[in-house]
């Protein structure tokens, strides 16, 4: 099947809720795993599209002394990631509702996250070539998202896999006709002759690891 987009900010507050509420503890565990494994303390970290902040929280306690700027276009989505940090133990994570397309900084990131975004966004060689302007040579990216099912009917029954609540279940559908192949990924990456690497995590997604 092809790439079938859905909208890339996710602004309705009901969505936003019922995605904070779905448990994506096993995924996001699992590019915790990689990180910590794989990159050796950062000093300044970008989380792209973070929705309710758990991987950037879960991050900004394992490196305290990083500083880390979790961004998403979403109001409501930074409003539930905020709401989340009154037992944070350290001051450094910032969340700030922004699209990526609009942020401008001097200070370049040395690392920069985007779990499960990319499937929302629309034009890709443009994301990439924001990511790489945010960021300095030899900063690592590192991008996990859901592989794209080869047919509609096996997306259909990998959402009814799981007791999903309606919205998230409309969502879930969605996001995996929106996903990538991976072999749509690489040749996405080659296209901008960066140094990467792409790994299958689990059973549905992939990961990229990208130096700058
Ligand atoms: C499916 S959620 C993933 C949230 C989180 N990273 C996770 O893994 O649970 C994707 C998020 O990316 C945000 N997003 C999509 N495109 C964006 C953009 N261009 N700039 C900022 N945020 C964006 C959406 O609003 C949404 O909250």
């Amino acid at each position: 099947m092809k790439r079938i987009l859905e909208i890339e900010i996710m602004s309705d507050i009901n969505q936003c809720l019922a995605y904070s509420k779905g448990d994506f503890s096993d995924s996001n565990g699992k590019f915790i795993d990689y990180i910590t494994g794989s990159v050796s303390k950062p000093s300044n970290v970008l989380d792209i599209g973070t929705g309710p902040g758990d991987v950037a929280i879960e991050l900004s306690n394992i490196y305290p002394a990083s500083e880390f700027l979790a961004i998403d276009g979403s109001a409501a989505m930074i409003e539930i990631a905020k709401s989340k940090m009154s037992n944070h133990k350290f001051n450094n994570i910032q969340f700030v509702e922004c699209n990526l397309y609009d942020l401008e900084l001097k200070n370049k990131f040395d690392l920069v996250l985007s779990k499960d975004t990319l499937h929302h966004i629309v034009a890709p060689i443009s994301f990439i070539n924001k990511i790489i302007s945010l960021c300095s040579k030899g900063s690592r990216v590192l991008i996990m998202d859901l592989i794209r099912p080869k047919t509609v009917l096996e997306c259909k029954k990998i959402v009814d896999e799981f007791n999903l609540d309606p919205i998230l279940k409309k969502d879930f559908m969605h996001s995996l006709y929106a996903g990538f192949e991976i072999n749509e990924v690489s040749e996405l990456l080659t296209s901008f002759s960066l140094k990467f690497n792409t790994i299958r995590i689990g059973v549905r997604h992939f990961l990229c690891d990208i130096t700058i």
